[in-house]
């Protein structure tokens, strides 16, 4: 099931997500649609507290930047579910990358990461996975582990230009601006 996209400006997308119990009810068909929803919005990342689950758990898909022979390697078959992770800086290295999210549609700004970082989660069958990403798999999965915490893109942004974007932000949390997937918006309900 294609589930709405909450919109910047809800406060679901604000709040600390709680942590995943393990078996908790319904949490298979949760990620099936997830990857509905992502899949359906062709973004590359989906958190759970975007269709307004304030829980621990995220679903990503890198495999669109990994096609073709300049596609990044680190994103070949990239797809993921991460359920509870938790995040390690690997190096002091950082980089600037334009980052979009769907639930701030036509909004894209540079964010400073970490190059690589470790991260630690639950897989869909519950196994404890270690894993060390690199390049644009780790920037995702900052990006979607953000999320969790409720922090998003215009947190990254400087002040002058955060400003600037104040406008937009404000269009967008009252279902002004238009987006190809459903969206569910802070105190009302379009599309
Ligand atoms: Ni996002």
């Amino acid at each position: 099931m294609i589930l709405p996209v909450v919109a910047y400006g809800d406060p679901v997308l604000r709040k600390e997500a709680e942590e995943v119990q393990e078996g908790m009810e319904a949490l298979d068909s949760l990620i099936e649609n997830m990857w509905e929803t992502m899949y359906r919005a062709e973004g590359v990342g989906l958190a759970a507290p975007q269709v307004g689950r304030s829980l621990r758990l995220f679903v990503v898909d890198g495999s669109p930047f990994g096609e073709g022979e300049e596609g990044a390697p680190e994103c070949k078959d990239f797809k993921r579910v991460m359920i509870n992770p938790v995040l390690f800086e690997e190096s002091g290295e950082e980089c600037d990358m334009e980052e979009g999210c769907l639930s701030i549609p036509g909004v894209r700004e540079p964010v400073t990461r970490p190059v690589s970082v470790k991260v630690e989660y639950f897989d869909a069958d519950w196994v404890l996975r270690e894993e060390a990403l690199t390049g644009i798999a780790a920037r995702i999965v900052q990006h979607e582990n953000d999320h969790l915490d409720g922090v998003m893109i215009p947190d990254y942004v400087p002040p002058l230009r955060k400003a600037m974007l104040q406008g937009k932000l404000k269009d967008i949390a009252q279902g002004k601006v238009p987006a190809d997937y459903p969206m569910r918006y802070p105190g009302k309900s379009i599309r």
